[in-house]
């Protein structure tokens, strides 16, 4: 059994697919140990505190820098003994405390097919807008691992969603969620658990034996 740390900043509705294929049986080897959000009013509280999870408020105004914040992270989930943290929609960037402490342990499920509509300031809705400015046809989601550059990290899994053309960034953002990303995000939790990730030269090898 591994313990899992999810991290939002949000809506939750990742966390919650997590936790709802956990308590469908999906997930026997993770346990669900700690939620984490960096704002105080993330729903997604309020879903772990539901499920029974454990949860943590953790503001980046108590630190004065980025770094800070990041030792502080570490240090709450070493101390919780977690194996894999999940960032489900977090906003606060990962330092090298994280995700050297982390190496390959911390996983980000994005709502783009990488390396399309990633990197700095890519995120939520915004994604979805520049895919429509775009006029691309196809979209979808990649889980990855995560390493020090922004949405640079081995892949992991990736699932694609056709363009509509009446599409707005919202009924987009909706759909990449039903269709990819609430499947994709407990499919690799599983994988991870099982121990089915292997990692060589930055591309992920799943084990589907
Ligand atoms: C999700 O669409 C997730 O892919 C995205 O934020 C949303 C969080 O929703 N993450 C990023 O854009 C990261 N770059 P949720 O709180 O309902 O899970």
């Amino acid at each position: 059994m591994i313990r899992v740390c999810v991290l939002i900043s949000g809506g939750g509705t990742n966390l919650q697919a997590l936790l709802d294929q956990k308590a469908a049986g999906f997930l026997p080897e993770a346990e669900f140990a700690l939620v984490v959000s960096n704002r105080k009013k993330a729903y997604g509280l309020e879903r772990a505190k539901a499920a029974g999870v454990k949860t943590a408020y953790l503001p980046t105004v108590r630190f004065d820098s980025n770094e800070a914040y990041n030792e502080a992270l570490r240090d709450l989930l070493l101390e919780e003994k977690i194996d894999l943290v999940v960032l489900a929609g977090f906003l606060v960037v990962l330092g090298a405390p994280m995700v050297e402490a982390f190496k390959n342990r911390i996983i980000n499920i994005h709502p783009s097919l990488i390396p399309s509509f990633c990197g700095d300031g890519f995120y939520g809705l915004k994604v979805h807008e520049q895919a429509l400015k775009r006029g691309v046809k196809v979209t979808g989601a990649t889980v990855h691992f995560v390493d020090s550059g922004t949405d640079t990290g081995p892949i992991i899994l990736q699932k694609a969603v056709d363009i509509l053309p009446d599409d707005t960034p919202e009924s987009l953002q909706l759909r990449v969620m039903q269709q990819a990303e609430w499947k994709l995000l407990p499919e690799a939790v599983k994988l991870f658990s099982e121990g089915r990730l292997h990692v060589k030269d930055q591309v992920v090898q799943v084990d589907r034996s």
